[in-house]
């Protein structure tokens, strides 16, 4: 199939390139010069595990292109997937300019029929404004579907390479049988392609986010208790997890969720929910729970150091908001940064692949370390903040050497209890006892 894909973030380029990877010839558009350039020079503009390879090869084979010109894309194309950036307003409401513009844009150069396709995340409706304005500019017949994209960063290639799941919402059988045609390679069971209507797939994804936001911030609420109360939240984790209704995944507590979709799109559906005079209690408590844990975190440590960071210094150990990633949108490790400098500590971070991005986005704010130990060199407390796997077995005798003081706040819960108490460390984690 000829598919265009305009945006080439995350989500738009892990779904061109694994597009063409099944074989289809995929245009992917941009509006950066700069970037479709590197792209048409074989380089990834980020860091994706998985993905360079075989970015590389279909660039190779021809099948994978790139242009700024929206036009040529879109004559060239029977698909248009559409993966734009929808940012939160002030409001926490989705701002649809990129897509609703790209929608105007298409239907000025539309010459024949064309499936336009929805991938970000948009308010429920979205694919009516888009139908709406494609329609005002163009006489020739089109669809407009919504194919909300689920992959996680870090593991966006397997995500859509093996998904759990696909969901079209149409109601045009003619999209059906095109869909099902372009995902049946990814398909293990033929049940995983879920059709419905739009509003409901646009939906879908936002209820998904929040669902899973709420696990989270569930088990951080959990981890407060489990301080309070000498539990240990690892215990509760594994106790629940077995349960088959609950699930083992996301129930890991830590210093709250952060990211490009989770805090935008569980404040976006909270938005909506005000704008049709509904309430929703349970996402609203999500959110403030996951602003409380970071906090919480941070005055743990602000409260072991008397509550005077003066002159501290502290080494941070994860600058992405998750590892495999270099992304640090709604980070953890930047709310915690800023505090710390506020409250007269100075920053020692390391990261294994965030740190030029750090730099790009707050300069010479804290220091960077060239490896992981460097950044304990006296340093009061070592901060953990991303589960890099470079940080779960460490050499602790280096550790206690580089550190002034053998204290560790672990956001993450990567350590042993018995096994920190042994080796004489002040340990203080999540949901566990210090
Ligand atoms: C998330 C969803 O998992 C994807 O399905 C979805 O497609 C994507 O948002 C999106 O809307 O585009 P992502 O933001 O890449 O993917 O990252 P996750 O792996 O879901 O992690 C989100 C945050 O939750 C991270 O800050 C992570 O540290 C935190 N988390 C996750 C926990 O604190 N505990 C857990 O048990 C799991």
């Amino acid at each position: 199939m000829r598919i265009a894909v305009v945006g080439t973030g995350y989500v738009g380029l892990v779904t061109g390139t694994c597009l063409a990877e099944t074989g289809n010839n995929v245009i992917c558009v941009d509006i950066n010069e700069q970037k479709v350039a590197q792209m048409q020079q074989a380089i990834v503009p980020f860091y994706e595990p998985d993905l360079e390879g075989i970015f590389k090869r279909n660039i190779a084979q021809g099948r994978l292109t790139f242009t700024s010109d929206l036009e040529s894309a879109i004559d060239a194309s029977t698909i248009v997937f559409l993966a734009l950036p929808t940012p939160p307003n002030e409001d926490g409401s989705a701002d649809l300019s990129y897509v609703l513009n790209t929608a105007e844009n298409i239907g000025k150069c539309l010459k024949s029929f064309k499936i336009i396709v929805n991938k970000s995340t948009v308010p429920v409706g979205t694919a009516d404004q888009v139908r709406e304005m494609v329609a005002r500019h163009s006489k020739h017949p089109f669809e407009v579907v919504s194919n909300p994209e689920f992959l996680r960063e870090g593991v966006a290639v397997m995500d859509f390479m093996k998904p759990n799941r696909i969901i079209v919402g149409t109601h045009s059988e003619e999209v059906k049988k095109v869909f099902s045609e372009l995902y049946a390679p990814y398909m293990r069971q033929g049940e995983r392609l879920i059709f419905m209507d739009e509003r409901s797939a646009e939906l879908t994804k936002y209820a998904a986010n929040a669902f899973l936001a709420t696990k989270i911030s569930f088990m951080n609420e959990i981890s407060v208790l489990c301080e309070e109360l000498g539990a240990n939240v690892e215990m509760i984790r594994k106790g629940i997890g077995t349960d088959d209704r609950i699930g083992k995944q996301f129930l890991y507590a830590g210093i709250g969720y952060g990211g490009s979709c989770f805090p935008k799109d569980v404040q976006a559906l909270s938005k909506t929910a005000t704008d049709i005079d509904s309430k929703v209690n349970i996402v609203e408590a999500v959110i403030k729970t996951n602003t409380q844990q970071r906090e919480r975190f941070f005055h743990k440590i602000s409260d072991f150091f008397g509550g005077n960071l003066k002159g501290k210094r502290i080494a941070l150990w994860g600058l992405a908001f998750k590892p495999e990633t270099d992304d640090l949108r709604e980070a953890p490790s930047l709310f915690l940064i800023d505090k710390f400098l506020a409250e007269g500590a100075t920053v020692a971070a390391y990261d294994p692949v965030a740190m030029d991005s750090t730099r790009k986005q707050i300069g010479d704010r804290i220091t960077y370390a060239s490896n992981q130990y460097d950044a304990l060199n006296g340093a009061d407390a070592l901060v953990i903040v991303t589960e890099w796997q470079a940080f779960r077995n460490p050499d602790f005798d280096i550790m206690a050497q580089k550190l002034t003081n053998k204290v560790i706040f672990d956001g993450r819960n990567l350590y042993d209890l018995n096994r920190m108490e042994e080796r004489g460390f002040y340990y203080n984690s999540v949901g566990r006892k210090t």
